[in-house]
């Protein structure tokens, strides 16, 4: 899960990272008084979980209230990128002295953690990292050690501060590092880390990216962090459900047990949608295990919910949870949907038990479903039903 930048800053402040004063606001009423509440320049920013939005017009310093009103208006409702903005954050103004840069994340390539830093903040890294790659310093960050004082000044040598702020900074990134580590993040990221005209170390900005793996038992404050308003209504449905689903862009809805035998059944739909009109899978779905009517109807009605969905091919391979339980579990569901099953299910069963399963679903004749001996047959069926 992304945090927005006022996330971050609040998240931040908990930690003692040194930020500015911020108020989060909705209308352009409430922006101005907020700035009233914050007294002198402020700076009104777009709150949307993506970068370079002081390009597109979503940064705007305001010297008064009425100038932070006008900036409002400007702002909210601003597309940038593909995201509204709806929430605006009035921050106090710095006086900016010099702007650095500072992250640390996951580095899964190399299995570590990984720590960048320059001194040349405020451009877009990924702008620095090819134009001017030396001036961005990698440095490895031993999971075990973590970063300790000595390792916060290895970093910032080696982004080439000036000796009299080593000190300053290096402590910055001590407590940076314990927001990533107390909060189990994948990253955290400054920029523009800013030096002001009165010598504070300060964060302006903040990236924060947090492990969801690590939330629902670490961290159960992190809930409250998430976004019900822009999360996808049937990537919501499925978490409520305890259901692994990720929404895509297709036609095919599909429901496997594994997520390698889901992974590789996408593959096989889209490869297969190539000759019915180029149709895709819709989704990912691993019902698991235990393949029960419960979850059988819960993935059901997730994908039935989406509709982008023309057909759904239903991939089970029976291992523990015999074919014969998944074949009731896709009867019950049939059952407990009633008239909300509406789109072609092609189902494909294997493994354990596969004659009993296939018999059941056989026997029950539903019109809606239809059995594939193999995965290939499923997913060209199930393509061809979606392009119908
Ligand atoms: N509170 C502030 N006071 C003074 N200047 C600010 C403040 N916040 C931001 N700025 C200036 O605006 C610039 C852009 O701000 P910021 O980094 O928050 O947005 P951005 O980098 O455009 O957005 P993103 O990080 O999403 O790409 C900063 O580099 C800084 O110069
Ligand atoms: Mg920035």
């Amino acid at each position: 899960m992304d945090l927005y930048e006022y996330q971050a800053r609040d998240l931040f402040e908990s930690y003692g990272v040194p930020v500015l004063a911020g108020i989060v606001a909705d209308t352009p009423e409430e922006v101005k008084a907020a700035a009233e509440k914050l007294g002198g320049v402020v700076v009104v920013k777009a709150q949307v979980k993506t970068g370079g939005r002081g390009k597109a017009g979503g940064v705007k310093v305001a010297k008064n209230p009425d100038e932070a009103y006008e900036a409002a208006k400007a702002i909210l409702g601003l597309d940038i990128k593909g995201h509204v903005v709806q929430r605006v954050m009035v921050a106090a103004g710095a006086r900016i002295a010099k702007e650095f840069y500072f992250s640390v994340l996951l580095d899964r390539a190399n299995r570590s953690y990984l720590s960048l830093c320059s001194v040349e903040g405020g451009m877009e890294i990924e702008q620095l990292a090819v134009e001017k790659p030396e001036a961005l310093a990698r440095i490895e960050v031993n999971p075990l050690t973590g970063v300790d004082k000595d390792k916060a000044l290895e970093i910032a040598k080696a982004a080439g501060f000036p000796e009299d702020l080593l000190d300053a900074v290096s402590d910055v990134f001590v407590k940076l590092y314990d927001v990533y580590k107390g909060e189990d993040a994948t990253l955290v990221e400054v920029n523009p880390l800013v030096l002001t005209e009165e010598g504070d170390v300060i964060a302006l900005d903040g990236k924060v990216s947090l492990d969801d793996n690590a939330s629902e038992i670490r961290h159960p404050q992190h809930e409250e962090l998430a976004d019900k308003a822009t999360e996808n209504p049937l990537e919501a449905k499925a978490k409520e459900a305890g259901l692994n689903y990720v929404k895509l862009d297709g036609q095919v809805g599909i429901i496997g047990n594994g997520a390698g035998l889901v992974m590789s059944t996408l593959d096989v739909v889209a490869y297969a949608g190539e000759n019915h009109g180029a149709v895709k899978p819709a989704n990912f779905l691993d019902i698991g295990g235990g393949a029960s009517a419960d979850v059988m109807a819960a993935g059901l009605d997730v994908i039935l919910g989406d509709e982008q969905v023309k057909s759904v091919f239903v991939n089970v391979f029976g291992g523990i949870t015999a074919c014969d339980a998944v074949a009731n579990g896709i009867k019950g569901a049939l059952e407990k949907l009633g008239s909300a099953a509406s789109k072609p299910l092609v189902v494909r069963l294997d493994g354990n038990r596969v004659d009993e399963g296939r018999a059941i679903l056989a026997e029950y004749a539903h019109p809606l479903v239809t059995l594939a001996a193999t995965m290939d047959e499923g997913a060209d069926k199930a393509a061809e039903l979606a392009n119908a």
